[in-house]
């Protein structure tokens, strides 16, 4: 049988991104344009300069793709995009990418949602991943407790209240001066600090066992600052960020496993941003282990965004059938 070949595009938030992804699961490019350097300057990223970076980099990008994957425009079956959810500047360039390259191409297209992306970066190394399973999706813009039904096909069992975990850990590496993107910082300087030195609040929401509050322990860490700095103390940040860490850290397992128990889900697999922690991955697996779970989770490189995951999650729809018209339109707020 013919392979089936996707060139897949990522721009929803501040990498441009593109990639060929051959049959489903086999990546035979993946090329990831950062702009990190840029909005660095910033302390955040600044949306505008986003969709700018963007369009002057995606022809580029895509090019570079489809060099490594060794095909051309010619050998593909669909293009696949991200078109929600994110910032609407930015997805806009990725999605008329894809249309102007289906247009010519007379190609199907065919529009994914990033957090399916993130979900099937997990099937890249996981050949035997298969729904159904458990998966604790925690990115820079949400953190999900979800049971994957099928592929794309999800049951929301908990979401965050307030800040997403990736966004707990930009605001408080920002209070203690790490800059910007702070989730890396932090697991870095935790590993010279104390895990135990100060107890931060672990959020419990009364009868919603699988849902996050991350906006407390993000306060507490501030008023713990504002504090030293009224008595003129000197704070050791390197414990800061490991005690931060670990009360995140602690509730992200927690939560999993009691919701992997209820819905007796054998199979446990995390994903986003967040999942390249490594802090994260260890007590994870630790926790899967004891509690007799498999446990899946992607390179850190296929955890931040990128082209390869929204490929994977495209396959799966196109064999699905999803087809999108000319009419596809960037949705920022797009839901699972
Ligand atoms: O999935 P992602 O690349 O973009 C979104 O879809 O949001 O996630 C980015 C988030 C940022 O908040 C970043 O600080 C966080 O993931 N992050 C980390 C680590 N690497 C990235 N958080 C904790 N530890 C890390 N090693
Ligand atoms: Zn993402």
């Amino acid at each position: 049988m013919k392979d089936n070949l996707i060139l897949a595009i990522e721009s929803s938030c501040d990498e441009t991104a593109a990639s060929v992804v051959k049959n489903g699961r086999t990546i035979l490019s993946n090329v990831i344009s950062s702009q990190i350097e840029l909005h660095k300057l910033y302390g955040g990223v600044v949306p505008e300069i986003a969709s700018r970076k963007h369009i002057e980099k995606i022809n580029q990008v895509v090019e570079q793709a489809l060099s490594d994957a060794g095909v051309t425009l010619d050998d593909l079956d669909a293009i696949g995009v991200t078109y929600g959810p994110g910032l609407v500047g930015a997805l806009l360039v990725g999605v008329a990418e894809a249309k102007a390259i289906a247009y010519a191409k007379k190609l199907p297209l065919v529009g994914v949602h990033h957090i399916e992306g993130h979900v099937s970066a997990n099937y890249i190394e996981h050949p035997d991943l298969e729904p159904p399973f458990l998966c604790l999706i925690v990115s820079g813009g949400h953190t999900h407790l979800v049971i994957v039904e099928d592929y794309g096909k999800f049951r929301i069992l908990g979401r965050t209240r307030d800040d997403a975990a990736g966004e707990a850990f930009d605001k408080v590496a920002r209070a203690i001066g790490l800059g910007y993107p702070g989730g890396p910082k932090i697991d870095k300087l935790s590993d010279e600090g104390n895990p135990d030195a100060i107890v931060f609040p672990k959020a419990k929401i009364e009868d919603c066992p699988y849902d996050f509050s991350f906006s407390g322990v993000k306060s507490a860490v501030l008023n713990y600052l504002n504090g030293a700095k009224m008595k003129g103390e000197e704070v050791n940040r390197a414990d800061i960020a490991a005690s931060f860490q670990k009360a995140v850290v602690d509730v992200l397992v927690e939560h999993t496993m009691q919701a992997a128990k209820d819905f007796h889900m054998d199979k446990v697999a995390i994903a986003g941003g967040v999942a390249s922690n490594k802090h994260l991955r260890e007590a994870m697996e630790k926790a899967c282990k004891e509690n007799g779970f498999r446990f899946y989770r992607p390179s850190p490189i296929f955890c931040t965004d990128n082209g390869a995951m929204i490929g994977v999650a495209a396959y799966y729809e196109f064999m699905k059938g999803t087809r999108h018209g000319w009419d596809l339109n960037a949705v920022p707020n797009l839901k699972l």
